[in-house]
């Protein structure tokens, strides 16, 4: 098995292209979706192979769904990718191939979400250094920016504008785009001090002694999109000048329904679980069996967050009892710490799946999942009052910390939930997942220490 890091498209293109030179079958490789803590690059392939031949609409396909949060995104399109060069010529006609199926919904939640990116992008005006700066905030479920960068500088070619999200961020200075790093949500929240909080963003991170060009030659074709004379846009984008970015992050998230609809008007432990058993703030309900809430001790000093209900769990009710829960609880063993002793949950409380003939194959929630979920996890956090939180895996990070989480960037930062220091690790899963003996044993031994530390051992 060869693991391999893709943070971005150009990343995973380059990595095919050489995994695929040097013969290697997607069951070999393993493609960590965090960027790899513990990857190592396969140097056996040749760099200069010659670029395999793929029909464009694979690109364009590939462009967009390496935009997708779902961290096997890369391990499906590789896949696709082999099978388009071993045989296979026509396969992305064949709609009703489950890998192309998957594939192409993929494909569908990303160009519903760069609409809505392109839609919603509200400018407000500020000065910076005495001249005129559009600044917009806003938050996509996907990491769509690099798609709409191109519609952006063209239709506003002649301004100075940029769109911070929580995940990256992009600036045009009237001749360049620049990327910068995101902004999380949490410092974006307080509309009065907006202004500030984007200055200091801005003057860190655009300041021309400064920056770290990193273009992302990422664009979408923009043949399909009908070119609109610049200036007469301005206008319409003063006419929401006045919507404060608060209200607008308010309203975004307004249009979604959450699971504070579903809160009991007593907001003790047993009537927010059974209230939890009602939630339909999410479309997950319907095919799982059940709400998966949080259990143990209401008085825990440790509360493990994990993703969301396996099938096991799905269908007995109680988060880690499946087979990742048993690798939790030999770790725990080895700790001396006992399940009782703790609070488990999940970030999201029901299961995800899509249905595979008999079986039931896990799927990672989305982020609209995640935050229609998150009101059940705060409350839980607030009942209890851990004194520390363990975020087992990218989920439960997205959840407790920002939307953009990684482990590999995130892990060594002082993170906290709530003024509640949270210690992150691997989901159990990704060890059972791990083919080769030593990457497992290091998941595993992170776990291990992480549990360890969070008992304030380290
Ligand atoms: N994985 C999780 O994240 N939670 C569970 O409860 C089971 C598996
Ligand atoms: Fe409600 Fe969470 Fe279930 Fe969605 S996943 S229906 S928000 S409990």
């Amino acid at each position: 098995m060869i693991c391999v890091a893709a943070e971005n498209f150009d990343e995973w293109r380059k990595a095919a292209r050489n995994l695929l030179a040097a013969g290697r079958a997607p069951e070999q490789v393993g493609w960590d979706g965090n960027g790899g803590l513990f990857a190592e690059s396969d140097n056996t392939a040749s760099t200069t192979a010659s670029p395999a031949k793929v029909p464009a609409d694979f690109v364009t396909l590939a462009t967009r769904t390496a935009c997708h949060r779902d961290p096997e995104k890369w391990a499906l399109l590789y896949r696709a990718l082999w099978r388009l060069s071993h045989g296979e010529p026509y396969l992305l006609k064949m709609a009703t191939d489950p890998l192309i199926h998957r594939l192409r919904r993929m494909d569908g939640e990303i160009r519903r979400d760069a609409h809505k990116t392109k839609a919603f992008v509200r400018f407000r005006l500020l000065q910076e250094n005495g001249e005129n700066h559009y600044v917009a905030w806003h938050r996509p479920d996907h990491t769509v920016l690099p798609l709409v960068a191109g519609f952006f500088q063209r239709r506003f070619a002649v301004m100075r504008w940029s769109i911070v999200t929580p995940d990256q961020s992009l600036a045009w200075d009237g001749e360049a785009l620049r990327w910068g790093p995101g902004l999380p949500a949490s410092e974006v929240a307080h509309e009065d001090k907006f202004e500030d909080v984007w200055r200091t963003y801005y003057r860190a991170t655009f300041n021309p002694a400064r920056i770290k060009i990193k273009m992302m030659k990422q664009e979408m074709p923009v043949r399909h999109w009908a070119t609109l004379p610049e200036t007469h846009i301005i206008p319409d984008l003063l006419a929401e000048a006045e919507t404060r970015v608060g209200k607008m992050i308010g309203a975004m998230e307004g249009d979604r329904e959450t699971a504070e609809n579903y809160f009991p008007s007593v907001p003790d432990y047993p009537s927010l679980r059974s209230a939890a058993a009602g939630c339909r703030a999410c479309g997950l309900c319907g095919p799982a069996t059940q709400t998966v809430f949080g259990e143990g001790n209401l008085d825990a000093r440790i509360m493990l967050v994990g993703e969301q209900p396996g099938d096991e769990e799905d269908l007995r009710g109680r988060p880690f009892i499946g087979p990742a829960g048993q690798l939790l609880m030999e770790l725990l063993q080895k700790t001396g710490l006992s399940r009782e002793e703790l609070y488990v949950t999940n970030a999201v409380k029901h299961f995800r799946f899509v249905q595979r003939g008999k079986k039931r194959i896990h799927q990672p929630p989305d982020a609209c999942n995640v935050i229609a979920c998150k009101p059940w996890l705060q409350t839980e956090i607030k009942l209890v009052r851990p004194k520390v939180i363990v975020a087992l895996g990218a989920t439960a990070g997205r959840a407790l910390v920002h939307h953009g989480f990684t482990l590999k960037h995130d892990q060594h930062k002082d993170l906290f939930f709530d003024g509640i220091p949270v210690y992150a690790t691997w989901h159990p899963s990704a060890a059972l997942r791990a083919t080769q003996p030593q990457p497992r044993a290091d998941i595993e031994h992170h776990i291990l220490e992480t549990l360890k530390r969070a008992m304030g051992f380290r």
